[in-house]
């Protein structure tokens, strides 16, 4: 099966094809989809009521984190190097990641038009590395490490890395403030990005720029008790297609969510003057609206409905530019509809 993502083709036949082996090993061939499907929304359930993280000693959760974890992580990954493509000196870094369970950002990497001049991937858990070997083969170097204790390498030369791993811990390790180049991704679940906007502001604190996907070093306008929460979705994945199980599952959606954060000290944002939509068209009387992010107020676009259709906007994207006529309390008033409304950066 092939699927194409924006501009990378992506080859999930012969991960499909490893995966289908690795759990029939591991079970004598005897389980059933049933089974896998069970075992899969018991691990997500864990995955939102508890921060006791992987389990990787266990058959059943190998099984899950293979057959819908793993490639749901690829292709949220995908789209978070996607977001970021634009700032070229992550590839004269050494990328360092924490957490890397079975390789997921490895796969994405792939994918990507980075080229990192070195990839270490680590985790605590031996059973991780083994499958991370099991499906890549030995790609790249994998230690196995606590993150709690920072990696003995250059900061300046390296870009370190959490992707969903930071969600496992109770207490983020206070090193990474002490950085110079750090990517975390995380789910995007309330809690955890709520934490992510803590989280940003004390690498802003510390000296770091952020460069994505804000647009600003500003403070964060969904900071403090707000109901909603910055994140971000894949785009036009044909996720079903990916997903054996995918018909047994109660929760269907072709969009997966996630909150991400890139930061740097010593390298500047690229997005500067431009908007970063960070919601979903909303309908409301007389009008259609989308949150949007230029600096530390919370602000909407909105078209009234006299003036046409809100217009093409999706989340997570960037616009250079909106056509408003005037503001009014935090939305912006849009010209009427036209299809040069708004302007591509
Ligand atoms: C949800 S998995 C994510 C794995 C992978 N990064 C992905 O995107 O699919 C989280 C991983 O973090 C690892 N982990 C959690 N806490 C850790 C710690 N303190 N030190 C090292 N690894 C840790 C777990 O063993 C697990 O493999």
């Amino acid at each position: 099966m092939t699927l194409r993502m924006q501009e990378t083709t992506l080859n999930f036949k012969d991960l499909h094809e490893k995966i289908a082996h690795i759990i029939h090993q591991s079970f004598f061939g005897k389980i059933s989809s049933k089974a896998i499907t069970q075992t899969i929304l018991k691990v997500s359930d864990l995955y939102v009521k508890d921060d006791k993280g992987s389990h990787w000693k266990s058959k059943e959760f190998q099984t899950a984190y293979l057959s819908h974890f793993l490639p749901m992580n690829i292709l949220r990954l995908i789209q978070v190097l996607e977001r970021i493509k634009k700032y070229d000196f992550l590839n004269k870094l050494h990328w360092y990641e924490l957490g890397s369970g079975v390789g997921a950002l490895d796969m994405a990497l792939q994918q990507s038009e980075f080229e990192p001049t070195q990839i270490t991937l680590s985790d605590s858990s031996s059973e991780a590395k083994q499958l991370y070997h099991k499906l890549f083969g030995q790609n790249h170097e994998y230690a196995i490490q606590n993150f709690k204790n920072a990696p003995q390498v250059l900061s300046a030369r390296t870009l370190f890395v959490f992707c969903f791993s930071l969600t496992e811990c109770a207490t983020i390790p206070d090193w990474i403030y002490k950085k110079d180049h750090v990517l975390i991704v995380e789910p995007a679940l309330k809690s955890k990005s709520k934490r992510l906007i803590k989280m940003r502001q004390k690498f802003i604190d510390s000296g770091f720029e952020v460069l994505a996907p804000c647009t600003h070093n500003q403070k964060c306008p969904m900071e403090g008790g707000r109901e909603d929460w910055c994140h971000d979705t894949t785009s036009g994945t044909p996720w079903a297609e990916l997903c054996d199980y995918y018909s047994y599952l109660p929760f269907k959606t072709h969009r997966l969510g996630f909150s991400y954060l890139l930061v740097s000290r010593g390298h500047k944002n690229l997005f500067t003057n431009q908007i970063r939509v960070i919601g979903d068209p909303l309908k409301e009387k007389g009008k259609s609206k989308i949150m949007i992010c230029q600096d530390s107020e919370r602000e909407f676009a909105a078209r009234l409905k006299k003036d046409g259709p809100l217009g093409e906007f999706s989340r997570g994207e960037l616009i250079a530019e909106l056509q408003t006529t005037e503001k009014k309390s935090n939305e912006w008033r849009l010209k009427p509809f036209t299809s040069s409304a708004r302007t591509q950066p």
